[in-house]
């Protein structure tokens, strides 16, 4: 089957749906992951849309993620909230999983927070843990699978993107000023994705781990590059849902076990995105 790419005006008709809808777009986005919907309950909400009311919005199929994009105000400061996203493994092409960052961009959104649970590969990090995203390994993308593959726009962003501070270092340092003020420990380290939707086997994560990864997960990744080709600032943040196991015979992770995870995770991450987005706004967006 031929691959379908989208163009700007696909983006543009969405986005246009969006600000009808919701009457206005915030200059910050905020992704949340497996188990991490509840953070919008820290969202003083004054419009929602349900993603399967947006026209061409790819809506997630699994649990533990809602499917409700909103607009409203955290601390006093404007954010746009998706609480859900597609990913690959549930079938949507790699296009379709970053459709909704390229709509964010063509709406006017400028920062781009994207959360997500993710197994621990670092042996210090415990479940519950927030740890702050200073570099990606796209397993994926180096094996062919990038959003970015296909006709390029150069009014959607450049031929070739570079990566290097792919996560803003100013939004990192600002997000441990906040992790501080929240007195909350923030970890950092590097994120890899894998495809999914089968975990990884113990041989699987002393690869991962030897290659210089700190957590893997099935997502964020993409939705990085897309934002990043559009010119966005990008800050991640991962949850630590389960430790993985690095022998044959030890249990490895499940989903229900990430979904829990979250209760561990949502405080945190409210508090110290409380103190985070009027940081934010105060730095310049
Ligand atoms: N592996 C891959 N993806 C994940 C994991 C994991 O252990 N936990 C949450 N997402």
């Amino acid at each position: 089957m031929a691959e379908v790419f989208f163009s700007r005006s696909d983006y543009q008709r969405i986005a246009d749906f969006l600000k009808e809808r919701l009457g206005w777009i915030p200059a910050v986005g905020i992704i949340l992951g497996s188990g991490l919907n509840p953070v919008a309950e820290e969202l003083e909400k004054e419009a929602s849309v349900p993603y399967r009311e947006i026209p061409g919005f790819p809506v997630p199929s699994v649990a533990g993620h809602e499917g409700l994009l909103s607009v409203g105000r955290i601390s006093g400061s404007p954010v746009l909230v998706l609480q859900g996203r597609p990913h690959y493994y549930e079938g949507y092409s790699i296009q379709e999983v970053t459709l909704p960052v390229k709509v964010l961009q063509i709406a006017g959104v400028k920062v781009l927070i994207v959360t997500n649970a993710a197994g621990a590969l670092n042996p210090s990090f415990k479940v519950g843990d927030l740890m702050l995203i200073t570099d990606h390994i796209n397993l994926p993308g180096m094996a062919g699978l990038n959003p970015l593959r296909g006709p390029n726009d150069e009014s959607l962003g450049p031929r070739f993107v570079n990566m290097v501070n792919a996560y803003d270092p100013r939004l990192r340092s600002l997000a441990q000023k906040a992790a501080k003020k929240a007195g909350i420990e923030l970890h950092e380290g590097i994120y890899i994705l894998v495809a999914g939707p089968s975990y990884e086997t113990p041989a699987e994560v002393r690869f991962l781990r030897l290659i210089g990864g700190d957590a893997v997960g099935m997502s964020t990744v993409p939705e990085v590059i897309a934002a990043r080709h559009g010119g966005l600032k990008v800050l991640g943040i991962s949850g630590i849902s389960n430790v993985i196991p690095l022998q044959p015979g030890e249990k490895g992770p499940d989903h229900q076990e990430v979904l829990e995870a979250g209760k561990k995770i949502v405080p945190k991450l409210r508090a110290l995105l409380r103190h985070l987005i009027p940081m934010i706004y105060e730095m310049g967006v």
